[in-house]
């Protein structure tokens, strides 16, 4: 398994995992943007396949942003979304980022999961957030706590 930065030749894979995985899918050219965005823009890789992929944005000079992060559904539950998730915390770390940001739908349990597991912690409840209504959890972790430990 290998974790690379995200190239331009990249977005159709990461564009088929982003529509299988969300009900509401990024539209191409987002995804496509935030290339241009300071960041970790990360693709995991198996046999030269992408099967995974994360975006983190740096805001406010310190605060990373994990904009979105899917695994390809046969390759869940087998530590791939940890190895991205840590190396996307890692890299925002050192772009600056103290704080880390995600947003979860509340029904998304694995995903929920596995901020946890990380040391997530739930800190707002954002209502009628996503276009079907469902309200977004809004957690943060401590990266410098997380790293140290
Ligand atoms: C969330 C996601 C990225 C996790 O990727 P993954 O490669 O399956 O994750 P891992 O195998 O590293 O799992 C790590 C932990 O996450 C949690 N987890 C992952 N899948 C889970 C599931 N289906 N049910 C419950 N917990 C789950 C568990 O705590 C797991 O640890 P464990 O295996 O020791 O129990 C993946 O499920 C996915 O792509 N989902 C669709 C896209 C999405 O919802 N992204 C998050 C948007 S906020």
């Amino acid at each position: 398994m290998e974790i690379r930065e995200a190239k331009l030749e990249d977005l159709e894979d990461i564009y088929r995992i982003e529509i299988s995985s969300f009900e509401d899918p990024y539209p191409y050219g987002l995804l496509k943007a935030f290339l241009y965005h300071p960041g970790a823009y990360l693709v995991v890789l198996k046999d030269n396949r992408i099967i995974g992929y994360s975006i983190g944005i740096i805001r406010f000079g310190n605060l990373g942003h994990i904009v979105s992060i899917a695994v390809d559904k046969d390759y869940r539950r087998k530590g791939v979304g940890s190895k991205l998730l840590d190396e996307t915390i890692r890299r925002l770390v050192n772009m600056g980022a103290k704080m880390i940001r995600i947003e979860v739908r509340e029904s998304n349990i694995a995903a929920k999961n596995l901020y946890k597991k990380f040391g997530f912690i739930e800190k707002e409840k954002i209502e009628r957030y996503y276009p079907n209504g469902e309200a977004a959890i809004v957690m943060f972790l401590d990266a410098v706590k997380y790293l140290q430990r």
